[in-house]
């Protein structure tokens, strides 16, 4: 059985802005696996969100072959694209992304209406699961100023999470978030990965956050650098317990 998730053949992504080309992509070449836990590193610019876009098929490469679930996107409608996106993906962004005026709980049950076979009641049901999964059960009725930025971003999960995608892909989740909070964001990502079998993609540019994962993909200038295992992959929840308490800083 062939249980590569992702599989990406020479991506090529191009800009065309006025008379300039500008090449975020170059070729790009890699596998994931249903499972794995990966980081994709490397500095501003070197293409790492033109790519996730492309895994979560918000965009389209200029060339090369994207299969997703054995399923070559490129032949996919957009209604198809979307639907596949809806049920395979759950997107965390750095800046959460939620509704500001609106209950976390609601934020949370926003993806389930695109399904018009859920009721009111089962909606609200699946979000309060989620919500559960994240440990906010307590804050549903929180608008997000009423939420710590960790707070935040576990709404955003838990929205990510609502429609049981098989991965997650998160660019710079933790980038607005102090190492404690950032840790704890990483431990959630862990048990998704460990204790329920998602497959995560996560961008970031912190080596330390990196270490938390099983692989690293670097990239340079629109290319891979380095595609490398980790094996001393770090626990977050032991990161977390060897932080000094929360007052002395
Ligand atoms: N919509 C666009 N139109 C034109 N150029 C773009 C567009 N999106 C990205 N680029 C260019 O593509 C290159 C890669 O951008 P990308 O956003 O993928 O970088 P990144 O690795 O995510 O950087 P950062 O760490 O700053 O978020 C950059 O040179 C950027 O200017
Ligand atoms: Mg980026």
């Amino acid at each position: 059985m062939n249980n590569k998730i992702l599989e990406l053949q020479h991506i090529k992504r191009e800009f065309v802005m006025g008379t300039e080309i500008v090449r975020a992509l170059k070729g790009v070449t890699f596998d994931v696996h249903a499972g794995e836990f990966i980081t994709i590193m490397g500095s501003s610019g070197s293409g790492k969100t033109t790519l996730l876009n492309i895994l979560g098929c918000l965009d389209k490469p200029t060339d090369g072959e994207y299969l997703l679930d054995n399923v070559n996107v490129s032949g996919l409608s957009r209604n198809e694209l979307a639907r596949l996106r809806n049920h395979k993906i759950g997107f965390v962004f750095q800046a959460y992304n939620l509704l500001p005026r609106t209950s976390a709980l609601e934020n949370v049950e926003l993806p389930l209406f695109y399904n018009p076979e859920l009721t009111a009641k089962q909606r609200k049901d699946k979000a309060l699961g989620a919500l559960e999964s994240v440990k906010l059960a307590d804050r549903g009725d929180h608008t997000p100023s009423q939420l710590s930025g960790g707070q935040q971003q576990r709404v955003a999960i838990a929205r990510a999470l609502v429609n049981q995608p098989v991965m997650i892909l998160a660019d710079e989740a933790t980038g607005n978030l102090d190492t404690r909070t950032s840790y704890e964001i990483m431990a959630l990502m862990q048990d998704l990965n460990q204790l329920e079998g998602k497959t995560i993609v996560f961008v970031t540019h912190e080596p330390d956050i990196a270490a938390f994962s099983s692989r690293t993909v670097m990239l340079r200038d629109g290319k891979v650098v380095k595609d490398s295992k980790n094996e001393n992959v770090r626990s977050a929840k032991e990161a977390l317990e060897a932080l000094p308490p929360a007052d002395d800083y």
